[in-house]
């Protein structure tokens, strides 16, 4: 989780749209960081509850200029809901857009008015700004997110900020410079197997633009959420860690199934996300339906995500060579999410239904209890 420097770990927490979109209030923003600590989902690391589109009421005030907290659904103001957020050791996020308009175009947007925002942001104890793209009047998008980095840098308070440009100007090559700690790569997520696909594939080049300070950010979680299977969200959950991705979940905290706060918070999962070994995860063999992806860990070992894409359960085959581990009698495989560890002489096979992932970390070296690998089997995790 963050400590110290802004980014210094993919940032994680809870954002309200993939879920709720603009049906938003303070009642539902202080129970889901209530929910967060309650679930263990806090102290796993998720760490920030997101505010995302909708509000602030569609005028500013007439006298300050500043936003006006939408007076029906937050009427207690932003600074009362940071100061609730942070009495539970989170932190507070807020979103507006480089543009006339949000997205929802239901709240102004901040375009030419970045250091009066900034300065309010801060003023209300925010901790992060989520910056759209909607409605940027043809403004250079480099031009219009430095002027928000510039202004958050000013504005006195430790502000992250999360540039979503959408990957429309390669924000992986400037998103760094005008002070963003994060920058999506791509359009929205939805909860479909297809957008999750989709999205994956698109960040098979950027593997060289993240690393600690400045994520790629593949866009929010949609485990647990209606449209994708628990398979489904397992492979989602498993790739986006291996991404280094920033892990904002966007279910109903308040209401998740066991089986998905076991998901989010596998803690072998998550210390592959937060864990930095030099490069985020690459696609090392596209076959089709079948592919492996690996990531280099800080100690030494691999973390592999094993994907099946196609519509029947198969055998997916790497090697500690493939993997590029150093040479050795014996490896280590644990299943991150079975739970289960035995010794390889290099070979690794695992058996993976569809639309579902197997997550190993390897490791050179074992102990000699360790039973031997025969084939890795994912258990279908009850719904
Ligand atoms: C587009 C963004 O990409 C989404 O994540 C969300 O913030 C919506 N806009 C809100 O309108």
């Amino acid at each position: 989780t963050d400590t110290g420097t802004l980014g210094a770990r993919p940032p994680m927490g809870w954002n309200s749209w993939n879920t709720f979109g603009c049906n938003i209030n303070e009642k539902l923003i202080r129970e889901a960081a209530d929910s967060l600590v309650s679930s263990g989902m806090a102290k796993a690391g998720y760490q920030y509850v997101n505010i995302d589109d909708c509000w602030a009421e569609k005028d500013r005030d007439p006298v300050t200029g500043q936003y006006v907290p939408s007076r029906t659904r937050f009427p207690s103001g932003i600074k009362a809901l940071a100061d609730y957020v942070h009495a539970k050791g989170l932190k507070l996020g807020i979103y507006t857009s480089a543009g006339t308009l949000t997205c929802a175009k239901t709240m102004p947007g901040s375009l030419g008015h970045e250091d009066l925002d900034a300065r309010t942001f801060a003023s209300w104890d925010v901790d992060l700004l989520k910056y759209d793209n909607c409605n940027n009047q043809g403004v250079p998008a480099k031009d219009r997110y430095q002027a928000m980095g510039d202004a958050l840098r000013k504005s006195g308070r430790d502000i992250l900020y999360s540039i979503c440009e959408w990957g429309a100007n390669d924000p992986w090559l400037w998103g760094k410079s005008v002070g963003g700690q994060m920058w999506r790569t791509t359009g929205d997520i939805n909860a479909s197997w297809g957008s999750v696909m989709s999205i994956l594939d698109q960040q098979a080049a950027l593997s060289p633009y993240s690393g600690p300070g400045g994520w790629n950010d593949p866009d929010m979680l949609e485990v647990g959420n209606p449209g994708l299977t628990v398979a489904e969200s397992r492979a989602h959950m498993s790739l986006w860690s291996l991404l280094n991705a920033p892990l904002i979940a966007g279910n109903d905290v308040r209401s998740m199934p066991a089986w998905v706060r076991t998901m989010l918070t596998d803690p072998d999962v998550l210390a592959v996300d937060q864990d930095w070994g030099g490069r985020q995860g690459m696609r090392i063999r596209d076959d089709g339906d079948q592919e492996v992806w690996s990531k280099p860990m800080s100690d030494g070992s691999v973390a592999v995500v094993l994907l099946n894409r196609g519509a029947a359960a198969q055998t997916i085959s790497t090697s500690a060579a493939e993997l590029k581990l150093p040479e050795a009698k014996a490896y280590t495989v644990r299943d991150l999410w079975a739970n289960t560890e035995a010794a390889s002489n290099g070979a690794i096979r695992a058996q993976v239904g569809s639309h579902d992932a197997v997550m190993l970390r390897i490791t050179p070296g074992t102990t000699t209890a360790l039973p031997p690998l025969v084939t890795v089997v994912v258990q279908p995790s009850a719904p």
